[in-house]
């Protein structure tokens, strides 16, 4: 089993805001795989990352907010890949990611400080989690880990107002912050990013009231 523990006690617990976001998932950990809330919420918007990722031949990838690792593990069953990293900053969830596979290298860290060399990966990969992020250093640490020609496809709840963007934050006890498509443009060119592609996801009908956003950004080539 590759399991490497790579946070200090001081990056565990930076900011209480993200240690409670750690506790939370701690907890839910346990009930987090039902079929239920992986096949409304979860499944569509992995289908489409695994999609971008064979158009896009990316052999090196990491998932980022991994959680219980079911994307991570379909990316290293699914696709012809080299090797796969699974990150999150909660030992519970990676506890079922490891239960799910020794494949994927599991890597307890956050994605603003990821233990992996500068120009190492093809892709950044984040599922419903970027939210959580501190999204500045988070896009800032995924550039420096691309190679060039690289991609990161990063896919949140996207409301379509800044008023719905509010609310949705109110969802996750103040948590979670959810950017709109502008902003998530802005955010990746600040981060050095030099394209940047971007499309909602269909998630049946709950996607109606909550549709997901997918942005594609790449590292100039
Ligand atoms: C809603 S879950 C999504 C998990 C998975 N991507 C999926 O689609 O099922 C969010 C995950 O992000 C993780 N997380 C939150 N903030 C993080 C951070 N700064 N760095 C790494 N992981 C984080 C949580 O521990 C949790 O496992």
């Amino acid at each position: 089993m590759s399991t490497l523990s790579t946070l200090n006690t001081a990056d565990r617990y930076a900011g209480d805001r993200a240690a409670a976001v750690t506790r939370l998932f701690d907890r839910l950990s346990g009930v987090y795989d039902t079929a239920l809330v992986q096949s409304v919420m979860y499944r569509p918007p992995q289908d489409e990352i695994i999609a971008e990722l064979g158009r896009r031949r990316a052999r090196r990838i990491a998932d980022v907010g991994c959680g219980t690792g079911i994307l991570a593990t379909r990316i290293w069953s699914e696709l012809p890949v080299e090797v796969v990293y699974g990150c999150d900053a909660s030992e519970g969830m990676l506890a079922q990611a490891r239960a799910r596979t020794d494949a994927v290298t599991w890597l307890l860290a956050r994605s603003e400080k990821l233990p992996l060399p500068d120009d190492s990966l093809d892709a950044v990969v984040s599922s419903h989690a970027f939210h959580f992020f501190d999204q500045p250093a988070a896009l800032t640490e995924f550039h420096r880990v691309l190679a060039p020609g690289g991609c990161v496809i990063v896919v949140i709840v996207n409301p379509r107002t800044r008023f719905g963007s509010r609310m949705t934050s109110l969802s996750t006890g103040r948590a979670g912050h959810f950017p709109d498509e502008r902003s998530m443009r802005r955010l990746m060119l600040d981060a050095g990013f030099a394209t940047v592609d971007q499309r909602r996801v269909r998630r049946g009908s709950v996607g109606v009231l909550s549709p997901d956003l997918v942005t594609v950004a790449q590292v100039a080539p």
